[in-house]
């Protein structure tokens, strides 16, 4: 976001205090936020509020001082995107039917910058066909709406009608403001641990955090593309956009890669799959007895050499990671090999800035042709728009 300039505008309901979170977000990103009002909205959230975490003075009144120099006009014309959350039924009337009365609704109507629009409401008020009709004008008219989210209302009542959380509206953002170069395109990523159990308490799993495969099915959402997101448990929230499927063991991963991977495009497995899992699973816990005892273990299948075989019948993109503490080189590219890869992106995990739970990454990305690239130390959401950028170019 660095860099971007963006309008929010708050209207009258509850979910107004929400407008808050969402500032220091955007701000927090780098870009520079400027906010509007109604005078309804002031009635709830204070603009000074705003106005401290933004740095930029608040506008409200199309006739105060602080209207004077024709910001309502220039704001939605000098803007990246303008956002309208919480958007009331009576704003977004206004917005359809070309209504300017305040501050907001006439920098609305001149702004010339793209639009998101976030509905909030009761759900009542929701469904009602008027505001249904609004909506779609406003989609008919090129501006992005956003679909409410479901659940508890501050009315006390449930369904339809509660304002997108912020972290989502500003992932929806970040979409709308990013190049569409992977649109059209379906791609599968697998990420976190698999999680093999020994009995009903114990179980064998490794340290992936899910940071690299998350960043990558992020990173593909924002660019455009249809992605499925297959998971073995995480503490990270699904990304905002992705078709999100969960898992526990390898086995699971498996299945779940193979009832979603036809008509993919391009495959990403960045999972941490248990190479064994224990040969039984105890119904009950096992108890304490003897001072050793052996845990007798099976493979688990190479999900992403069943890929590699299955590539010829149905092509697709296919790229690997490997997670090696000697030789990465080396037994990278025999992975490559082995595994029928266009690409695998090599991790030194003997490193602490790198590899398992970090927030950065540095790999080296090698190719079926055998080139080797390797990437500077970047934080794990670069790292995942630098191979999607790599495997554009192998499309
Ligand atoms: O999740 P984070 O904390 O962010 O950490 C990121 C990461 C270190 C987990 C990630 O960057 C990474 O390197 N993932 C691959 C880890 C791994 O299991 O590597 P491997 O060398 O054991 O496996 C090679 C490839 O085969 C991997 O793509 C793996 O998903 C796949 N594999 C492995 C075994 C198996 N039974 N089935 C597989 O599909």
């Amino acid at each position: 976001m660095k860099g971007k300039n963006i309008i929010i505008g708050i209207t009258g309901g509850i979910a107004a205090y929400k407008a808050a979170e969402r500032v220091r977000l955007f701000v927090k990103d780098g870009a520079n936020v400027r906010v509007g009002m109604t005078e309804n909205a002031i009635r709830f959230v204070a603009p000074l509020t705003f106005e401290a975490l933004s740095g930029n003075r608040v506008i409200r009144d199309m006739f105060g001082s602080e209207g004077a120099s024709m910001e309502h006009i220039t704001w939605g014309q000098e803007s990246d995107l303008v956002i309208i959350a919480p958007a009331t039924a009576n704003f977004i009337a206004k917005m359809a039917h070309g209504i300017a009365d305040d501050f907001l609704s006439t920098m609305v109507l001149a702004a010339t910058a793209r639009m998101l629009v976030c509905p909030s409401m009761n759900s009542r008020m929701y469904e009602n066909p008027a505001v249904k009709d609004n909506l779609r004008i406003l989609e008919q008219r090129g501006m992005n709406v956003m679909e409410p989210g479901e659940g508890e209302l501050a009315c006390h009542t449930e369904g339809p009608g509660r304002l997108p959380e912020p972290e989502d509206i500003f992932e929806q953002t970040r979409i709308l403001l990013s190049p569409q170069d992977f649109s059209g395109l379906r791609i599968l990523v697998t990420a976190g641990p698999t999680v093999e159990p020994i009995d009903p308490v114990r179980y064998i799993s490794n340290r992936s955090t899910g940071k690299m495969g998350y960043a990558l099915a992020r990173a593909a959402r924002r660019r455009g593309a249809l992605v499925t997101l297959v998971s073995g448990p995480t503490t990270l929230l699904p990304p905002y956009g992705v078709i999100f499927r969960g898992i526990r063991t390898a086995e699971e991963m498996r299945q779940t890669v193979f009832d979603n991977r036809q008509g993919c495009d391009i495959v990403i497995k960045a999972a941490a799959v248990s190479d064994y899992r224990p040969k039984e699973s105890a119904h009950k816990k096992i108890k304490k007895g003897p001072a050793s005892i052996l845990l007798d273990l099976v493979k688990n299948p190479d999900i992403l050499a069943l890929l590699g075989d299955m590539k010829k019948k149905s092509p697709c993109i296919l790229v690997g990671f490997a997670a090696e503490t000697e030789d990465l080189l080396d037994n990278a590219t025999e992975k490559l090999r082995a595994k029928n890869l266009d690409m695998v992106v090599a991790n030194d995990v003997s490193r602490d800035d790198a590899g398992f739970g970090a927030d950065t990454n540095i790999v080296k990305l090698i190719y079926e042709d055998g080139r080797v690239e390797e990437s500077p130390l970047m934080t794990k959401d670069e790292v995942a728009d630098l191979i999607l950028d790599r495997i554009k170019t192998l499309l």
